[in-house]
């Protein structure tokens, strides 16, 4: 059997995409394919933090204020990464934008959830509720979610898998957003058994 894919799971709130990996591993489509050695969060109080610490995930919280720069808390964090041995990084609902340091260490091995069809709706300032705003407000007939690899750039990495949901008449962004949502927690999991499927079995194969 191939060895465990080791996930590391990067957050700053609810986490609600954290449980839905968490819920995978342990008893889904991910369970004996992948584990979560790590969970960091940028922020404290993150309720991610607390299902983390409840399913027995070891918990980091790095800061940017602990740092003295930006590169000095990025270093870390790609230092954190390496110490647990993490051979791919889901980032869910994490505010902060990965430096090169990190994106060098961990090429294609990134990936991120955003909740649109990208490459429309992505970018600054497009997180949250501005998202659902902004396809409500551009009259589109669906919206979903997207999983993408990380780069450089805002929202602008390759993307990986997509899942679409319907827009509704008499629907806010509140309603909107609760559906994709819903859909996230099926499309991360999915993802990750597709990276795993794609690139993790085969390099165990080549020993
Ligand atoms: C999700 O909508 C995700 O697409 C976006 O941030 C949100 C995180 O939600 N990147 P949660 O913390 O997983 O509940």
């Amino acid at each position: 059997m191939a060895r465990l894919l080791t996930l590391g799971v990067l957050v700053s709130g609810s986490g609600s995409n954290l449980q839905a990996l968490i819920d995978a591993c342990q008893e889904g489509i991910l369970k004996n394919k992948a584990t979560i050695a790590v969970v960091i969060s940028d922020k404290p109080n993150a309720l991610a933090l607390e299902r983390a610490k409840k399913a027995g995930i070891p918990t980091l919280c790095l800061e940017r204020q602990s740092y003295a720069s930006t590169p000095l808390f990025m270093t870390a964090l790609t230092q954190a990464l390496l110490d647990h041995a993490i051979d791919l990084v889901c980032c869910a609902g994490f505010l902060k934008i990965l430096s090169d340091d990190v994106l060098c260490h961990y090429q294609h091995r990134i990936l991120n959830i955003h909740p649109a069809l990208l490459p429309k709706y992505g970018g600054k300032g497009m997180y949250g509720h501005h998202v659902h705003e902004a396809v409500l407000a551009a009259g589109e007939t669906e919206s979903g979610c997207t999983v993408h690899f990380v780069n450089e750039g805002i929202d602008t990495g390759e993307i990986f898998l997509q899942a679409k949901v319907p827009i509704r008449a008499g629907d806010t962004p509140d309603l909107l957003a609760a559906r994709v949502l819903k859909k996230e927690h099926e499309l991360y999991p999915q993802a990750v058994l597709r990276y795993y499927e794609s690139n993790h079995v085969h390099s165990e194969d080549r020993g």
